[in-house]
């Protein structure tokens, strides 16, 4: 806000020449702050001004004014502004305070559709698919904060020819009784199984692509059985919902548009995109391999339903964007969908989210190879290290298991997303959950650290408060808030979000280390100064969907 008050008193002076977007683009933040809080750079505008840089400057700072800025000076060819700390740092408590901090207006008006999660079913929950899930509800979080509209979908993976093998390898060597007890692990090893025979025994395959055709055909029994599978398997997976907090607005998987494939693949063939091969049906596209619609058996593809699924959702949520958070993987894929939506005139967007791999010791880290481990157990991993960590810090600490719970989900995910999306990053336990490091961990520690000063000391919010220069780096931080939101909106990214969180306790702790609160003057101020840095750091941990601990 601070940056934007600054922005609009230039633009007073410079609008015959620069909008005030520009303005506001322009304007950098010294890292030295004898350089002022703000300067404004003039060496790219001469040709605009028909002015040397100096004399632009010069210009500048004779015709500013500003209630808000004490000094101002030119340094080569830089504008440096002064904030007048006490009236800057009054009136930014003053907008923090309000309902409406944390909110901005940038995404008004858009509706966008958050294809996220979208693990498959009858097959263990991958790490791939953690990420997607942690990444994809953090972003619909931070799009709906400023202001766009967002429907999440979980765009299940139930059907596909793999349902074709699984129905044949649950008839031959499946045992009702083994899924029931553990129906992830047994459906995962029946499809291995079914690959370990197919290498021997080809015809295997034939047998599973007949399968796959009679039930998309609808055929009674593979029906049930496959209806089954997905009911099983939505348990196991609604359980990992519940425990990571997250939830969609529609769980609408790939068999939801079975009755949307035959309209869509007449709709291919009427624009005469449909390009008969060899006894299947393809797109041909531009620089990349083409779209395999229909096989030669009739059965369709995950393209195909994908093209339905956009369609669908171009109707019926009106989307002017669809968003999918899936791995950088499967590139291709979303480029072969956005070239057949553009040769369908589709005005909505197709905007594919892709991110880097979550790595054990340097290597991609699988929930599947050898011996089938489960998200569940690695996340009980993580929930047992909590519990000794917080136990060795805090052994007073009340209902140690819960909180231990909480703390690892959100070691999780801060430790994932406060990577740039597109690295890949290391699972390491040991980094996630250290009080010193960039860790949910010390979020959580540095925010009880100031909830436990308000509980014993609390004021209320009142008004009256006064600004000290100590405060200032802690006011100037909070001050950039709304341009962080748009900020993690236009690159999709939430890391940009965790380092504005963790420098804000950065922040804070030194200032905390510098002196006294309770008992010294203007206390008041102080306290007021801490409610707001803490409801900010939760409303920051909100969006990344990690609930902040006030006491550990
Ligand atoms: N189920 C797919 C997979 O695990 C991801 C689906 C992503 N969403 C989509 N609309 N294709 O690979």
């Amino acid at each position: 806000m601070l940056k934007k008050w600054v922005a609009e008193d230039m633009h007073k002076i410079l609008k015959e020449y620069l909008k005030y977007e520009e303005i506001l683009e322009i304007i950098e933040i010294p890292a030295n702050d004898n350089f002022g809080d703000f300067s404004f750079p003039t060496f790219t505008l001469s040709k605009l001004f028909r002015k040397s840089p100096e004399d632009i400057a010069e210009n500048i700072k004779e015709g500013f004014q500003s209630e808000l800025v004490v000094k101002t000076e030119v340094i080569n060819g830089f504008v440096n502004f002064h904030i007048d700390r006490q009236k800057g740092g009054s009136l930014i408590m003053n907008e923090i305070g309000r309902e409406s901090y944390g909110k901005t207006k940038h995404l008004q008006g858009q509706k966008l559709v958050m294809d996220f999660s979208s693990p498959n079913i009858a097959k263990p929950f991958s790490m791939g698919h953690l990420r997607a899930t942690i990444l994809g509800d953090s972003l619909s979080k931070i799009l709906e904060q400023n202001s766009a509209k967002v429907t999440g979908i979980n765009h299940l993976g139930d059907w596909g020819t793999q349902f074709g093998k699984l129905i044949v390898a649950y008839t031959k060597w499946g045992e009702k009784k083994a899924v029931e007890a553990d129906p992830i692990k047994e459906l995962f090893q029946l499809y291995t199984h079914f690959h370990i025979e197919a290498e021997k025994n080809p015809s295997l395959d034939d047998e599973a692509r007949e399968a796959f055709s009679k039930l998309e055909l609808g055929h009674k029994e593979y029906t049930e059985l496959w209806q089954w599978f997905r009911d099983v398997s939505m348990v196991a997976f609604e359980l990992l919902y519940n425990q990571l907090n997250v939830s969609f607005d529609h769980i609408q998987g790939e068999s939801f548009y079975n009755k949307h494939l035959s309209q869509t693949v007449e709709l291919l063939e009427e624009k005469n995109l449909l390009e008969y091969d060899d006894g299947a049906y393809i797109i041909r596209l531009n620089g990349i391999p083409p779209a395999l619609i229909k096989k030669r058996d009739g059965a369709s593809l995950y393209i195909t339903r994908d093209v339905a699924a956009m369609l669908y959702r171009v109707e019926k949520y009106e989307a002017d964007k669809i968003l999918y958070v899936v791995g950088q993987e499967q590139s291709i894929h979303f480029e072969q969908l956005s070239q057949v939506a553009e040769m369908l005139d589709v005005k909505t967007e197709i905007e594919h989210i892709p991110f880097g791999m979550i790595l054990k010791n340097g290597k991609k880290m699988s929930t599947r190879k050898g011996e089938v481990v489960l998200l569940e157990d690695i996340i009980k991993d993580v929930a047992e290290r909590a519990l000794q960590v917080i136990s060795d810090k805090n052994p007073k600490l009340k209902d140690k298991e819960l909180a231990a719970g909480k703390i690892a989900i959100g070691a999780i995910k801060f430790h994932d997303l406060k990577n740039d999306r597109m690295n890949s990053y290391d699972f390491n336990i040991e980094d996630m959950l250290k009080f010193d490091g960039e860790t949910a961990t010390y979020v959580n520690y540095t925010n009880s650290r100031i909830q436990s000063i308000l509980r014993k000391n609390m004021t209320g919010t009142e008004s009256g408060f006064v600004s000290e220069d100590s405060m200032w780096p802690i006011l100037k931080h909070m001050s950039s808030y709304e341009e962080v939101l748009v900020e993690a909106a236009n690159r999709y990214s939430p890391s940009v979000i965790c380092k504005y969180v963790m420098q804000l306790c950065r922040l804070f702790n030194t200032y905390y280390g510098q002196g006294r609160i309770i008992g010294s003057s203007n206390e008041k101020s102080k306290l007021m100064l801490l409610q707001m840095i803490s409801r900010n750091i939760k409303e920051a941990m909100k969006l990344l969907g990690i609930e902040t601990m006030d006491s550990m």
